[in-house]
């Protein structure tokens, strides 16, 4: 039985302060007490369904919070002000001076470069591995190792980690599997396949509007209330706190997630088979050239489809820039990094995204200077989509 995280983000039910449909907003940053008692035992962390302070928790962020472990099938969430607000805070809660991480190489640049370059600041090393090689993953962990990291569908490579394989040797190991499950939401829940804390950026597919940054950490409630905790909690003491205005409207958008990601998923398809069929070195999990094709079947809840993002490979950084440049001009969608909005979003990660990867390692995970990411939009017409996109290809020669 495949998990329905749509339908647990629907049987949710709010009622306003008033009675309205939609949650009042809670606009405080502080709270009152009507005793001093309640006020200590707040701080303890005691006091149920009491506020304090709106950089600990407030309503609507907890709101919030409550959909997205809902759809991640876990005890709670905490909400961020960012993506990177929420894989820094959770990294850090688990690793201390002399802790050693194994993350996989392909991941979001921002947090290849906060593994790589600051966290050896704090006495925190990182060992990289591909993490389709279940056994070099094993060889790398080492008695100081605190996380096994991965994203479930790598940015910008779209590799797909074996999450029940890598949970099994995370749990040999008894260390956490830490997920990044910002491309694959409601089609992947990485809990079900054995992960332990499931972290989103909210800024790509589940807000889609492209209008806030956000980040969402999944877990325990456990693991939740010590990312909280007011004398040690990293959630808490590094202060990535969201605003409530942001989280009633990342709410609101979370409510069409499910129609987007089968439309974004739908057009992707389409598009990453056409061009496939032009010749194009074409990347896209739903493809059966895709190496981890058949390992996403098994892993996927169904309906959702293979998400949005797809990549081409125009052949050199030149073509890319030039067809890019026509794409945007001939409005097909934007150049621009980030994901998950109604228009497709095109860039070169090498010169973008993943910058901070050094052109060697680059080279050596398959990151050509050529490639192309596209993050497919909700387009009604694809095939009219398609076709202007295959005559801008033609006009800078990419075909
Ligand atoms: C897979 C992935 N994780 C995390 C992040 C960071 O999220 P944010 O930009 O919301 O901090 C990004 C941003 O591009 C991403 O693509």
């Amino acid at each position: 039985m495949k998990y329905k995280p749509a339908d647990k983000i629907q049987d949710l039910q709010y009622f306003g302060e008033f009675g309205g449909v939609n949650p009042s907003i809670s606009d405080s940053s502080t709270y009152t007490f009507l005793s001093a008692k309640t006020m200590f035992d707040t701080f303890e962390g005691n006091a149920e369904g009491c506020y304090l302070y709106s950089r600990h928790s407030s309503p609507s962020n907890l709101y919030l919070g409550q959909a997205l472990a809902a759809m991640e099938s876990t005890e709670t969430a905490n909400v961020s002000a960012s993506g990177m607000g929420a894989i820094s805070t959770t990294l850090l809660q688990l690793c201390k001076s002399g802790d050693h991480v194994v993350s996989s190489r392909t991941i979001y640049g921002g947090t290849y470069a906060l593994l790589k370059n600051f966290f050896p600041g704090l006495g925190i090393s990182t060992s990289f591995v591909d993490i389709t090689d279940l056994k070099q993953v094993e060889a790398a962990i080492t008695k100081d190792t605190k996380v096994l990291y991965c994203e479930s569908v790598s940015n910008p490579l779209l590799e797909v980690a074996d999450l029940p394989e890598l949970s099994k040797i995370a749990k040999k190991h008894n260390i956490p599997l830490v997920v990044d499950n910002t491309f694959s939401p409601l089609s992947i829940t990485p809990t079900k396949l054995g992960t332990d804390i499931v972290i989103h950026s909210l800024t790509k597919f589940i807000n889609g509007s492209s209008d806030t940054v956000g980040g969402v950490v999944c877990g325990t409630q456990d693991f939740i209330d010590s990312l909280r905790n007011v004398n040690d909690g990293a959630g808490m003491l590094l202060g990535p706190t969201m605003d409530s205005l942001r989280a009633a409207s990342i709410l609101k958008n979370m409510r069409t997630l499910h129609i987007r990601v089968q439309k974004h998923s739908e057009n992707a398809l389409y598009l990453a088979e056409k061009f496939e069929e032009l010749g194009l070195k074409t990347v896209y999990p739903g493809l059966k050239s895709h190496p981890s094709h058949e390992l996403f079947k098994s892993l996927m809840n169904e309906t959702y489809g293979f998400g949005g993002m797809l990549t081409i490979d125009a052949g050199s950084k030149e073509k890319a820039n030039e067809l890019m440049e026509l794409m945007q001009e001939r409005n097909l969608g934007y150049l621009a990094v980030s994901l998950g909005f109604y228009k497709t979003l095109f860039s070169a990660p090498g010169s973008s995204t993943s910058s901070e990867i050094s052109e060697e390692e680059q080279k050596e995970m398959g990151l050509t200077e050529g490639l192309i990411r596209f993050s497919i939009g909700l387009d009604n017409d694809i095939e009219r989509t398609f076709e202007m996109m295959k005559k801008c290809m033609e006009e800078t020669g990419v075909l």
